[in-house]
């Protein structure tokens, strides 16, 4: 693989999805594209590297991207977010909401795991709050995570990672050697194909935001502009929940930490962002 190939995609990935490789590029490089190499029929992920500097193959390009991509997720992944949402979060926006409906965005959904579990948690809740209705969209900028997360298909291991098994008999039915979620939970939620580089506000207004586990994959620049569009889309009273190795303090003062709650941000009404002043 050549210095030439490697800085093509690095920017190219940049561009396309924020991503930026870190130092154990070659690796990386090698393990997340030697399928893609295999299947579209090059002989190594450098001949692939040289088609993608040299063509301008749009459906290679999109391939490339997508495999890139870090997909890691599981069922009620990290436990706090879910927990705080449960306790806190929840019951305040049940109490202001009259028409009983909280709008949530699940903006790095990935295989969908993240936006399940808060369905099956409302499920569970249901008795606390019988007239609240959570409205909740996934995104993800790959496709090949969003038609698994709409299969609502996983296998053994996946739906042992994280998942209560009260839940899984609850809300899963075996299909041969795999487990589906039930037709009810697919149902609940809508899922997109939306890229965070790109204009934000089609997203409309959402009373919570899960943005867990893919600012880290960003530099300052690309973090500093999701978390100020996603503040322009959020109420004053709205909520957003980081991953456990994010956070916007040193990015932007359009959130604040919530005190005592881990990776749980609120609006600063204090300031004023760029993007609200451009905005206004
Ligand atoms: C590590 S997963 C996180 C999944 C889930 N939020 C969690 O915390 O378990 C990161 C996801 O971000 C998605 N992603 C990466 N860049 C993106 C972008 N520019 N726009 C939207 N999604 C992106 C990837 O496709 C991947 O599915």
């Amino acid at each position: 693989m050549t210095n030439e190939d490697i800085e093509h995609l690095s920017a190219m990935l940049k561009a396309r999805s924020g991503l930026i490789l870190g130092s154990d590029k070659t690796y990386l490089i090698e393990s997340r594209l030697a399928p893609v190499a295999r299947k579209e029929g090059f002989s190594s992920v450098s001949a692939l590297l040289t088609a993608l500097r040299t063509k301008r193959d749009e459906k290679l390009m999109a391939m490339v991207t997508d495999a890139m991509t870090t997909n890691e997720t599981f069922f009620f992944r990290d436990k706090v977010p879910f927990d705080q949402f449960k306790s806190d979060v929840l019951p305040a926006l049940a109490k202001t909401r009259l028409n009983g409906e909280i709008k949530i965005w699940c903006a790095a959904c990935s295989t969908g795991q993240e936006p399940y579990s808060l369905a099956m948690l409302m499920e569970e809740s249901r008795a606390q709050f019988p007239r609240v209705n959570l409205d909740i969209l996934a995104t993800d900028i790959s496709d090949r995570c969003l038609e698994k997360a709409q299969s609502g298909l996983y296998t053994q291991f996946e739906v042992q990672r994280g998942l209560p098994i009260t839940m899984m008999v609850k809300n899963f039915e075996k299909v041969d050697e795999m487990w589906r979620i039930s037709p009810k939970m697919r149902q609940s939620i809508r899922f997109k194909k939306l890229n965070l580089l790109d204009d934000l506000r089609g997203i409309g207004r959402m009373d919570v935001i899960y943005c867990r586990n893919v600012l880290i994959y960003f530099d300052l620049e690309t973090k500093k502009k999701v978390l100020e569009q996603m503040a322009q889309l959020l109420p004053d009273d709205g909520y957003l929940f980081l991953g456990a190795a994010e956070t916007v303090l040193g990015i932007t003062d359009a959130f604040k930490p919530m005190p005592g709650m881990r990776g749980l941000y609120i609006k600063n009404q204090a300031v004023k962002t760029e993007a609200a002043r451009r905005l206004a």
